[in-house]
């Protein structure tokens, strides 16, 4: 703690920076270190945080007593080691996705949260978009009905270059991966929370325009607990990055959302079907963008998971993504890699 407030770290200063700037613009906490093992991105967070003290070794920064918060943002495989290691040192932990690889891996930092009782979370910050809102409260209260089906499709792009760089994505050993365990696991958790437990997944899987190798393809059909089947497709192939497609069918009603806006919205039973769609588009039809100044969907993305993360600590209470939630979700990534043979 210092004065009062939550000491905050990061390790890993790619995605990391994002957290930094999150932490560093909470009222509740201080950002007081960053470490990398790479010097210049060391320089670049000291000339944005000349207040943050620096590590180039993670065992220091764990002797740090002023950090009760790190985030871990290292390649994904790396993350439930470096987290038992923080949660034993008596550092809480906010741990970037996918939360390990495996769920196997995963399920470690489960039994060090057990054992040490210090709290982790996982960044999922998907959840969080605006649109989510609107779309979880009309399964939630029924007046969509009963959902019976859901299309779900990560259209992006990457360049080679962007395999190549650094060395660990698109890899099996680092990335655990490809489109669906990095670019589409944000998708997988919204479905997940959005539909429920899957039962059953038939997936196919290729390598279609990169040098990589896991996948940059993959198309699957998954059936849930419930009754309801999902369509999923991932890539990093559809030039030059299309979207997020997420849409929705129940009995009495059909979403239909693009990325984080709302683009269709049919209640059959709702008093006024066509005023409802409007102030629904009008509200939620553009994204995060058009929002901040409402209440409670003020933070959006990294701010609002790393903000949640200072007020779990600080309340002493669970943050809204638990690692639970990440390696049940995790769990859906492996059944599609085991049904289209990858693993
Ligand atoms: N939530 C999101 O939207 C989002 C976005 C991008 C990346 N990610 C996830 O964040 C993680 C990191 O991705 P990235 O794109 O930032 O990767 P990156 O390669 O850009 O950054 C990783 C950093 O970790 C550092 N590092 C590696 N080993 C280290 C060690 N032993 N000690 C200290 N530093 C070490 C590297 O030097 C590098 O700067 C991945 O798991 C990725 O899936 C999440």
């Amino acid at each position: 703690m210092i004065d009062g407030k939550i000491g905050y770290a990061v390790l890993g200063l790619g995605i990391g920076m994002a957290h930094a700037e999150a932490a560093h613009l909470s009222e509740n906490a201080v950002l007081c270190a960053v470490c990398d093992i790479d010097k210049k991105r060391l320089d670049e967070a000291h000339s944005m945080y000349p207040d943050a003290t620096l590590y180039n070794n993670f065992d220091r920064l764990l002797n740090d007593g002023r950090v009760d918060i790190i985030s871990i943002c290292l390649p994904s495989s790396m993350h439930a080691e470096y987290a038992v290691r923080a949660m034993m040192a008596g550092k809480h932990v906010l741990i970037e996705k996918p939360v390990d690889i495996t769920p196997e891996r995963a399920e470690f930092i489960m039994i060090a949260e057990h054992q040490t009782k210090m709290t982790a979370g996982v960044v999922h910050q998907n959840r969080f978009n605006l649109n989510m809102y609107p779309i979880k409260q009309a399964i939630d209260s029924g007046s969509i009905g009963k959902l019976f089906l859901g299309t779900f499709a990560v259209k992006w792009y990457r360049e080679q270059s962007y395999y190549d760089r650094g060395g660990w994505r698109g890899t099996w050993e680092y990335d655990g991966g490809g489109s669906l365990i990095n670019q589409a696991v944000h998708t997988v958790d919204l479905m997940r929370w959005l539909m429920g437990e899957p039962v059953s997944v038939t997936a196919h899987a290729g390598i279609v325009n990169h040098k990589i190798d896991t996948e940059d393809l993959t198309a699957s059909l998954i059936k849930f607990e419930s009754g309801a089947v999902a369509t999923f497709v991932s890539t990093t192939c559809a030039y030059p990055g299309i979207s997020t497609e997420i849409s929705l069918y129940g009995t009495d009603g059909t979403i239909e959302a693009d990325g984080d806006a709302i683009k269709l919205w049919k209640m059959r039973n709702s008093v006024n079907e066509e005023k409802e769609e409007e102030s629904i588009l009008k509200r939620y039809g553009n994204g995060n963008l058009s929002a901040s100044v409402y209440e409670p969907e003020k933070l959006y993305g990294h701010r609002f998971v790393v903000e949640d993360m200072i007020l779990a600590v600080r309340d002493k209470r669970a943050p809204k993504v638990t690692v639970k939630d990440a390696v049940d979700s995790l769990k859906i990534v492996d059944m599609i890699y085991r049904s289209a043979k990858l693993r």
